[in-house]
């Protein structure tokens, strides 16, 4: 496959991100190596035939090359291990020319462990172990992140080893947006963080990401006018089944997961673009309409119902809100607000109870930033917190789908199940703990009214 040389250019923004990471001016601690690095695996659209992998090299690597396998009790893995070919794309950054490679695996067995290892320059990455879905139905967790965004290394990484800690069988990981902070400059050490805090949970997990504002960068183009466009990490990084709509095959896409129907969309485009909350409502209507899957959970990183004080995406339950109800969408899963909230289909600001059997909607935070709750979303919303870092764990059973949220002391400050028999209703079963009080900004000097942290301080 030829080697793609793009060079993506943005401001070098060297002080923000020293102040947003542990990294200093000068470091050079994420450079690229002839190692592999950065490793993650995506599922494909049939993620019980079809995976992903990407990972990053330095210029001397120029073609992308691994090994893939049935994983054996021998150490033996590389006798019978087949080798693949795939794409590489480069990215100059502060850190220096990069070389990002992913290999799309295709054919792959259900249900079925599989080992890999990529190739570095005259070396190669340990062996890594995956588990490919089940083909149809079968019980299984997965983690959901909401914002990590700042200070991530610092912070973030006791969020993603906590979840992986509590619940170590985990399929997968879903991250709803803001996964760095970026948005305006040349920011690896931000996702050389990112890669740390989950190391090699990456490479052996499902990950499902979901793109937020922050995954959006400002360019200056001829004339000196602003574009906002995805950051240049993105696709290198991560490789989505490209399924979505026309134009938005980069963060727009579902994936079947042993049984399971996992949508991403992108909701700063649906905020930004005259028409593009539209096509995306068409889109998932027309999925939706087609799909028989036992549960489903749609993700962006804008809330329907907003739990941050002045925040509201309207256009969204204009256009994407119907399509939920329509099609008894289960789980909603959101950021951006830093705050969490979990609402049982409920209006903003409003007590009315929800029609049985309509969506859940959730908020969540998992990095340090952290904004205080509106006074209307505490009435609205069934479950408000503040100023806590979480993980939310997710079990989905053929008739019962079982959710936890769970602070870093390993509190569960909210949970609920939803009942689902065959041909019946479905049932709300909330689960809140013995101890209902809401949690608040405990931030004796918080920096402005609607912020309990900004979270980039706490890397200092
Ligand atoms: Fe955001």
């Amino acid at each position: 496959m030829a080697l793609a040389l793009v060079f993506f250019s943005v401001a070098a923004t060297a002080h923000v991100e020293a102040v947003n990471t542990l990294t200093r001016a000068g470091d050079t601690r994420y450079r690229p190596t002839r190692h592999p690095d950065r490793i993650v695996l995506l599922p494909g659209a049939e993620a019980a035939r079809e995976a992903t992998i990407s990972w990053r090299t330095d210029a001397r690597v120029r073609q992308a090359q691994m090994q893939w396998v049935r994983a054996v009790e021998s150490p033996g893995l590389h006798l019978t291990a087949t080798t693949a070919i795939g794409q590489t794309r480069s990215l100059k950054t502060r850190n220096g020319l990069a070389h990002h490679h992913s290999v799309r695996l295709s054919g792959l067995e259900p249900d079925t462990l599989y080992a890999y290892r990529v190739r570095g320059d005259d070396t190669w990455s340990e062996w890594l172990q995956f588990r490919t879905a089940a083909g149809t139905f079968k019980p299984f967790s997965f983690l959901y992140f909401g914002d990590a965004q700042n200070s991530v290394r610092s912070h973030f990484s006791r969020v993603i080893r906590g979840g992986f800690r509590t619940s170590p069988d985990v399929s997968l990981m879903l991250h709803a947006g803001d996964l760095v902070n970026q948005r305006d400059g040349n920011h690896d050490d931000e996702w050389g963080e990112w890669f740390e805090a989950g190391g090699f949970l990456h490479a052996m997990v499902a990950t499902v990401p979901v793109a937020g504002n922050h995954e959006y960068v400002t360019v200056t183009k001829s004339g000196n006018s602003e574009q906002r466009t995805l950051g240049p990490h993105w696709s290198r990084q991560f490789s989505p089944p490209r399924n979505g709509p026309k134009g938005f095959e980069d963060t727009v896409y579902f994936v079947r997961y042993s049984g399971v129907l996992f949508v991403v969309l992108d909701s700063m485009r649906a905020l930004d673009e005259s028409g593009a909350a539209a096509i995306q409502a068409r889109w998932l209507d027309d999925l939706l309409s087609r799909d028989q899957s036992r549960w489903v959970i749609v993700s962006h990183h804008h809330p329907v119902f907003s739990v941050a004080l002045g925040r509201d995406n309207s256009a969204l339950r204009a256009h994407w809100m119907p399509v939920y109800e329509r099609h008894n969408v289960d789980l909603v899963l959101q950021g951006h607000d830093h705050a969490y909230g979990r609402g049982h289909n409920l209006a903003e600001g409003s007590k009315a109870v929800g029609r049985a059997g309509g969506p859940v909607y959730v908020v969540s935070v998992a990095g340090p930033k952290q904004y205080i709750a509106a006074e209307s979303a505490r009435v609205g919303v069934e479950r408000v917190g503040e100023d806590m870092q979480l993980y939310q764990l997710i079990r989905l059973e053929e008739d019962r789908l079982h959710y936890q949220s769970l602070t870093m002391t390993g509190r569960v400050y909210d949970a609920f199940e939803l009942e689902h028999r065959p041909n019946g209703p479905k049932t709300f079963v909330p689960r809140i703990p013995p101890d209902p009080n809401e949690t608040r900004c405990t931030n004796p000097s918080p920096p402005r009214g609607t912020r309990c942290w900004e979270g980039d301080e706490l890397a200092l």
